[in-house]
């Protein structure tokens, strides 16, 4: 008799539960404590561009959130064996908790991802912020759904094994978007990537203080990324490129003549003149290049370099700004005044941010023309 009690009590409870699981397409909080589920989560550019109010742009999206944790004893992996031991008393004809939009982990003090952390809970974004401590990321840690992750974003960790992570960011066949920033990643891998769907790499922001202090570039690091836009490097460590790291495979397939535009961004103060090595900038197939330089130590560009990249599509720009200060109107760089000075109004000429347009190169230099 009690025992029926009992049961009829659970199933209650439970029956009260699975409506308010159809209702809001969220577990109960108690299942998730101390993370919990919401159904938007902030647009995580706003906070990487240092939008004042982050809020105010959100991704509606089914997420689970654990946020503010500095609790040694949370053990995250049992968030979701709970989770999934929940799923499976629930009918399984009710809504489907198994399968979220994002994971967010921000200002924990979590220090590593076990095997299978997620047990078989799946996410299609995966967002770590603000955990100073997280050092470690089994390279299991996401194999359950790594064909379901198409965003993976990092910032403020101490992750430091780049063999791992890059490993693990591999598996991620849909991966679509990746943005990795202050974390202690020093090289990224020969042909790191191999991504149909990888449209933008950032690893750190231009006019911010989001950087990865990478070292070096692999060979043919993104080789295998038919359709990346966008790629962003910041990095104060970075001295050298060398000449299979920015190589592409594929040709781009012409649009009405014009090909897809490849936006390349490259910032840190180690990054000089002499830093690129010869055909380092000429492996773009004919892909239409906008390359944009932000505080580096160039002082002019090398003829060698910059003018076949210039010359391996039409279309293609560079971008010297003024945050490049030590930029001078350098012997070096008389060429570009000679060869692509097309017209006074600035956007016209190819080299953007150029200071020496009208600078008389003739009294100085010896010109070869
Ligand atoms: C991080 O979490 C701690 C502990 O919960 C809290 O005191 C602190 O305000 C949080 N920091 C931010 C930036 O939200
Ligand atoms: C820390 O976590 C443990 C285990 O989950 C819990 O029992 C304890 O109440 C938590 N402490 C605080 C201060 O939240
Ligand atoms: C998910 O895990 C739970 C507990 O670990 C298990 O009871 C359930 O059968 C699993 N569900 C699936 C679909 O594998
Ligand atoms: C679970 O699904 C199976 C197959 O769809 C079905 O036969 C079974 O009745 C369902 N169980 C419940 C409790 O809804
Ligand atoms: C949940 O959705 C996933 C794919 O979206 C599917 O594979 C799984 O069978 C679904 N589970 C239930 C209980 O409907
Ligand atoms: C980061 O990891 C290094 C070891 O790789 C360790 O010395 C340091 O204390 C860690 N920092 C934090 C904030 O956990
Ligand atoms: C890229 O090139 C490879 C090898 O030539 C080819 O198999 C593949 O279909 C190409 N992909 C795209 C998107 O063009
Ligand atoms: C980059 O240069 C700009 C403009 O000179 C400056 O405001 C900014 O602080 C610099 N950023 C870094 C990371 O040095
Ligand atoms: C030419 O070089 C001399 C000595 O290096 C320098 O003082 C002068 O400003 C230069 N003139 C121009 C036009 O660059």
């Amino acid at each position: 008799m009690f025992d029926k009690v009992a049961n009829l009590f659970i199933i209650i409870f439970f029956f009260n539960e699975f409506i308010h699981l159809v209702n809001s397409q969220c577990p109960p909080d108690f299942v998730l404590k101390p993370c919990s589920c919401k159904s938007s989560i902030p647009f995580h550019t706003n906070i990487l561009f240092n939008n004042p109010n982050p809020e105010a742009n959100i991704i509606q999206r089914k997420s689970i959130a654990c946020e503010h944790i500095h609790n040694s004893s949370f053990d995250l992996q049992l968030v979701f064996l709970t989770l999934s031991s929940f799923n499976s008393l629930i009918s399984n004809k009710t809504a489907n908790v198994s399968d979220f939009d994002s994971f967010y982990l921000y200002n924990t003090t979590v220090k590593e991802l076990p095997e299978n952390v997620f047990i078989n809970i799946t996410f299609k974004s995966l967002m770590f912020q603000d955990n100073f401590q997280l050092a470690t990321i089994d390279k299991n840690a996401f194999s359950y759904f790594k064909n379901h992750v198409e965003l993976f974003e990092t910032l403020n960790t101490n992750l430091s094994d780049a063999e791992t992570i890059f490993s693990i960011i591999k598996e991620f066949q849909n991966l679509a978007r990746l943005s990795m920033h202050n974390d202690r990643l020093k090289f990224i891998p020969n042909y790191a990537f191999n991504h149909k769907h990888l449209t933008n790499i950032f690893f750190g922001l231009e006019y911010s203080d989001k950087y990865q202090p990478i070292e070096s570039i692999g060979n043919y690091a993104f080789y295998n990324l038919p359709n990346l836009q966008f790629l962003r490097i910041f990095s104060p460590t970075l001295s050298r490129i060398n000449k299979y790291a920015f190589a592409l495979r594929n040709r781009s397939i012409l649009n009405n003549g014009v090909s897809n535009m490849l936006e390349l961004y490259l910032g840190g103060e180690m990054i000089e003149s002499t830093s690129f090595e010869l055909t380092s900038l000429s492996r773009f197939r004919n892909r239409f290049v906008f390359i944009r330089f932000y505080n580096t130590s160039i002082t002019y560009l090398d003829e060698d370099i910059f003018q076949p990249f210039l010359e391996s599509n039409p279309s293609s720009l560079l971008d010297i700004n003024p945050t490049n200060t030590l930029f001078k109107c350098d012997c070096r760089s008389a060429w570009i005044q000679y060869d692509y000075f097309k017209n006074v109004y600035p956007m016209d000429n190819r080299v953007y941010g150029y200071p020496c347009w009208d600078y008389d190169f003739a009294k100085n230099c010896t010109i070869n023309k």
